[in-house]
């Protein structure tokens, strides 16, 4: 009897997952319900800083993503209007192709997840059309409130690869980024 549960004991933990600490990093096939959650915007970074600073059209500030069963996915955001938070719902479909979607906000909007490890970090990619006028934007997601400085490096050495300089990167860990009004 004790030898048979020490078998079993021993089979369950041959079976169990092994667990590295280190979550692997995620570049394609995407799965939308680990996307899913709340989030917190950290970096923002565009070609066009000015979208993005104080007062600009796409300073947006994520809260929640939720994946619709058709794999849309669904935005619950921030945005500063006149001084004040102002609540802000996209929904973005997929476009058929790997990881990108699609939205309509201040123009068309074609966007990407670049990489992500789902409970850390998500790093996206965007372009945006708007009256012939085409800007990029990345942006770093972080699960909690701020993230490590290594991934922050990542960020900034993805930025240069898209062509976006250093300087072109907005820290929202230092500004209103509008958590007073989540869960509201
Ligand atoms: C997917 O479902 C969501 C939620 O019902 C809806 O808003 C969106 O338009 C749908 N997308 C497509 C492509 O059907
Ligand atoms: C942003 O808008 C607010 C309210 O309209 C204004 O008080 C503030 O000066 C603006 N900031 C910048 C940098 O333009």
């Amino acid at each position: 009897m004790r030898l048979l549960l020490l078998l079993g004991l021993g089979l369950v933990l041959a079976c169990a997952p092994r667990t590295e600490g280190k979550h692997s990093v995620v570049k394609r096939n995407f799965d939308s319900r680990k996307i899913a959650g709340k989030w917190y915007s950290i970096l923002l970074a565009s070609d066009r800083k000015d979208k993005i600073e104080e007062n600009g059209s796409m300073r947006v500030f994520v809260e929640n993503i939720h994946a619709f069963p058709n794999g849309s996915l669904g935005y619950k955001l921030h945005t500063i209007v006149d001084g004040k938070c102002a609540e802000l719902i996209l929904v973005s479909d997929k476009t058929g192709k790997d990881g990108e979607y699609f939205v309509e906000y201040k123009g068309h909007n074609t966007f990407r997840i670049l990489e992500t490890d789902y409970i850390k970090y998500a790093i996206f990619h965007l372009t945006n059309v708007n009256n012939g006028e085409t800007f990029q934007m990345t942006k770093l997601y972080g699960r909690e409130k701020d993230l490590s400085e290594k991934i922050k490096q990542n960020f900034v050495k993805i930025c240069k690869k898209y062509g976006i300089a250093e300087e072109n990167i907005v820290d929202l860990t230092k500004a209103d980024r509008c958590l007073q009004a989540r869960g509201q």
